[in-house]
């Protein structure tokens, strides 16, 4: 039987950013940067550090020099930050990360309330960002929210995820997230919203960004596998949310994405003893367990 499904997969954990952006009580940057150095020490290779969003809206991110600053930086490990417009670009900028990442929605109403201006705009706005970070060096990745249902409008049609990865691609977007935000999607769905960004952008340019709200994101992994996506983003110990989808919980654990994987005989790099250290260390600060099915088993089993 032909198959797609990649012999390797690359996983940023998007833990640091958009795990830990929604939690109401402030991390410390001590707790981020150690956070990020054991992610590393696990074997991540891409990591989501912080972004440069304005701190009325996204209070926890406001210490985003700080982390940067203070995280150790291996050569082979790729740091990237969110930067909405110019003016994240320019803090950025500073901080040298290895990619920036400007957010779109394929969902009007969703743009308006995480971004406060309409996907045209946003494209406005992100257009001379992705020209500077080029110019300077910087790899660009775009992220697109919502591409299979969205908090205020509901489904989303392919043919909106395909108008947004065009607008992309126009400005010079090297890459892109299907993101499904609210984690309502299911695998046809998402299958859907990958089949659309193609038309766009190469299998290899393409990355699955599943939320687990509804319990269904290794599902969508799977079902993106089976098209040849090799990229994923995945958050350690489950964390976060996004502050303007309400109820949605958060990325699909990286924990739980690299057992499957690791079953499926999928090459990750990632060493997953490490990467529940990991999981454990960032749940223990924030006095929870951590919301990764295969975390509390390992550790149910250490303890046994
Ligand atoms: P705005 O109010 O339209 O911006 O916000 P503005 O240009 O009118 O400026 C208003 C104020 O914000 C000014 O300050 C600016 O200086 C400041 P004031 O004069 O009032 O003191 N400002 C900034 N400050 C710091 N950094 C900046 C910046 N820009 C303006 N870059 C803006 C527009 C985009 C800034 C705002 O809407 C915002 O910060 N939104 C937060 C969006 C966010 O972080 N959402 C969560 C991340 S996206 C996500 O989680 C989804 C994803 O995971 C994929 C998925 O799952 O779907 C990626
Ligand atoms: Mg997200």
């Amino acid at each position: 039987m032909k198959s797609n499904i990649p012999a390797r997969v690359k996983i940023i954990d998007v833990g640091p950013r958009d795990g830990l952006q929604n939690e109401k009580q402030q991390v410390p940057p001590e707790v981020k940067i150690a956070l990020v150095q054991r992610l590393q020490d696990a074997g991540l290779k891409e990591i989501e550090v912080t972004s440069y969003v304005s701190p009325k809206w996204v209070p926890q991110m406001a210490d985003n020099h700080a982390v940067m600053a203070g995280i150790t930086r291996r050569a082979d490990v790729r740091y990237s930050v969110l930067t909405p417009n110019l003016k994240g670009w320019e803090a950025a900028a500073a901080d040298k990360p290895d990619e920036i990442v400007v957010f779109g929605a394929a969902s009007e109403a969703f743009s308006q309330k995480n971004i406060n201006c309409s996907i045209a705009e946003s494209i406005e706005r992100f257009a001379p960002v992705v020209e500077a970070a080029l110019a300077a060096g910087v790899a660009v990745r775009g992220a697109m929210s919502c591409t299979v249902g969205c908090p205020y409008e509901g489904d989303i049609a392919p043919e909106r995820v395909a108008y947004l990865a065009g607008l992309m691609r126009g400005i010079g977007v090297q890459r892109v997230d299907v993101a499904d935000t609210i984690g309502v999607g299911t695998p046809l769905k998402v299958q859907r919203a990958i089949a659309a960004t193609l038309k766009h952008f190469g299998i290899d340019d393409v990355s699955g960004h599943f939320h687990d709200t509804y319990g269904q994101a290794l599902a969508n992994t799977l079902a993106a596998l089976e098209l040849g996506v090799w990229n994923y983003q995945s958050s350690i110990a489950g964390l976060g949310g996004c502050p303007y989808a309400k109820g949605a919980t958060g990325n699909v654990a990286t924990e739980d994405l690299v057992y499957m994987l690791q079953g499926m005989g999928i090459e990750t790099g990632i060493d997953l003893d490490k990467l529940v250290d990991a999981g454990q260390y960032i749940s223990d600060f924030l006095g929870r367990k951590p919301q990764s099915r295969v975390a509390v088993a390992l550790l149910n089993k250490r303890a046994g």
